[in-house]
C-alpha cells in the first residue's frame, strides 16, 4: 500500500451514550464489557487533516498548535497509525479541529479517532467498509465506533476474541423535536482519565459486578423507547444508567467521584423541574458536566433554569 493522496480531510461526529461504556473485558483491543447506545451530535465533532510527511516521524497538531511529540496525545495518535501503515515508513501529518464549544465540556477523542479513521483509510486508499472502520476507530478510543455512524448508535460487545465483530451499528435515524443540552461545570481536563477509570472500577468495585446486568437492561429499554419514540422511557433509563455507572464508580477504591458540587446543583435543578412536570432528564460521563434531554418544545422554559445552556438537535430542526 502507498500513500495516495496528497491530504484528505474528514469529519466525524462527537456522540453521547444514553446506555454507557463502563469496563473493558480486553485493555489492548478496547473490547468492551457491555454493550452501549449512543446518540450522534449531527455537526458538532472533529475536522481531521491527514497528509504524508517525509521527516520520518508524525506531526500531530490540534486546534491549530503543534503538539509535542512527547506529549501523550501525540504518543496515542501516532500508535494508532501504526495500526494503518503497519510497518511501512510513512509518516503523516494530522491536523485536528474541534468545533465543539472548548467549554461545554464534551470529550472529543471519540470524534477525533473516528475522523482520523477516515481520514487514515482514505490516504491508504484502503477502501474499508464502515463496520471494519468502526472496529479500527474502536482501537483509537472504545467509544469512536460509534462516532462512525449518525443518530442513534449501538457498539454490539460481539464475541469474538479478535473484536472484529465488536462495532458500531447504526439505527433510528429520526426523532424531531429531540434535544440535547451541555451543561459546563468545568472544562479543564479531568484528573482521572477513562482508561484508568473503568480500570480501576473494575478491579476494585464489587458493585461492578450488577454493572453488565444494568446495563443490558437498559440496552433493552432504549430501543424499545426509540421504536415508540416514548421520550419519558427514554430520559428515565439514560439518566438511571448514568447514576448506576457512577454509583460504580464511587464504589471504588480509591475512590472516585466526578462530581463537583455544582453537579449536583444542577442534577436538582432537573429533579425540581421534572416534579414541576417537564420531561427534562440527564446524563453524565467521566466529568462533572451535564447533558440534558429533552425536547424543543420545553427549550426556552428550559434556558431561563439553565441560562448558558448549550443546545444541538441531533436530528435537525
Ligand atoms: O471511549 P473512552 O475510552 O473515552 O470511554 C468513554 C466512557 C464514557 O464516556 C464514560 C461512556 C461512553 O459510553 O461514552
Amino acid at each position: 500500500v502507498t500513500a495516495a493522496s496528497a491530504s484528505v480531510e474528514h469529519f466525524a461526529p462527537s456522540n453521547i451514550a444514553l446506555c454507557k461504556y463502563w469496563g473493558k473485558r480486553d485493555q489492548a483491543l478496547n473490547l468492551p464489557v457491555n454493550a452501549s447506545l449512543s446518540i450522534s451530535l449531527d455537526y458538532l465533532g472533529s475536522f481531521t487533516r491527514v497528509e504524508p510527511v517525509e521527516n520520518g516521524v508524525d506531526e500531530v497538531w490540534l486546534n491549530g498548535h503543534q503538539l509535542l511529540p512527547s506529549s501523550r496525545f501525540s504518543q496515542k495518535v501516532s500508535a494508532f497509525i501504526d495500526l494503518f501503515r503497519r510497518d511501512q515508513d510513512l509518516h503523516f501529518k494530522v491536523d485536528t479541529r474541534n468545533n465543539i464549544p472548548t467549554a461545554a465540556g464534551l470529550a472529543s477523542s471519540a470524534s477525533g479517532f473516528a475522523a482520523l479513521t477516515l481520514a487514515m483509510n482514505d490516504a491508504l486508499a484502503l477502501d474499508l467498509p464502515p463496520e471494519h472502520l468502526s472496529v479500527m476507530a474502536r482501537m483509537g478510543s472504545g467509544s469512536a465506533c460509534r462516532s462512525l455512524f449518525t443518530g442513534f448508535v449501538e457498539w454490539e460487545m460481539g464475541v469474538r476474541e479478535d473484536g472484529l465483530d465488536s462495532h458500531g451499528v447504526q439505527l433510528e435515524q429520526t426523532w424531531p423535536g429531540f434535544c440535547i443540552g451541555l451543561v459546563e461545570i468545568d472544562a479543564g481536563e479531568k484528573a482521572t482519565d477513562s482508561r484508568s477509570g473503568m480500570q480501576r472500577t473494575v478491579e476494585t468495585a464489587h458493585l461492578y459486578q450488577s454493572w453488565p446486568l444494568q446495563a443490558a437492561a437498559d440496552l433493552s429499554k432504549l430501543q424499545q423507547a426509540i421504536a415508540e419514540r416514548d421520550f419519558e422511557l427514554l430520559g428515565q433509563t439514560a439518566e438511571q444508567n448514568a447514576l448506576s455507572m457512577h454509583a460504580t464508580m464511587i464504589a471504588s477504591w480509591p475512590p472516585l467521584l466526578y462530581w463537583q458540587p455544582e453537579s449536583v446543583a444542577a442534577m436538582q435543578k432537573v429533579w425540581q423541574l421534572r416534579a414541576q412536570g417537564m420531561q427534562v432528564y440527564f446524563t453524565m460521563d467521566a466529568g462533572p458536566n451535564l447533558k440534558l434531554l429533552f425536547q424543543q418544545h420545553d427549550r426556552a422554559e428550559l434556558l431561563q433554569h439553565f441560562p448558558t445552556l448549550e443546545t444541538v438537535e441531533p436530528f435537525g430542526n
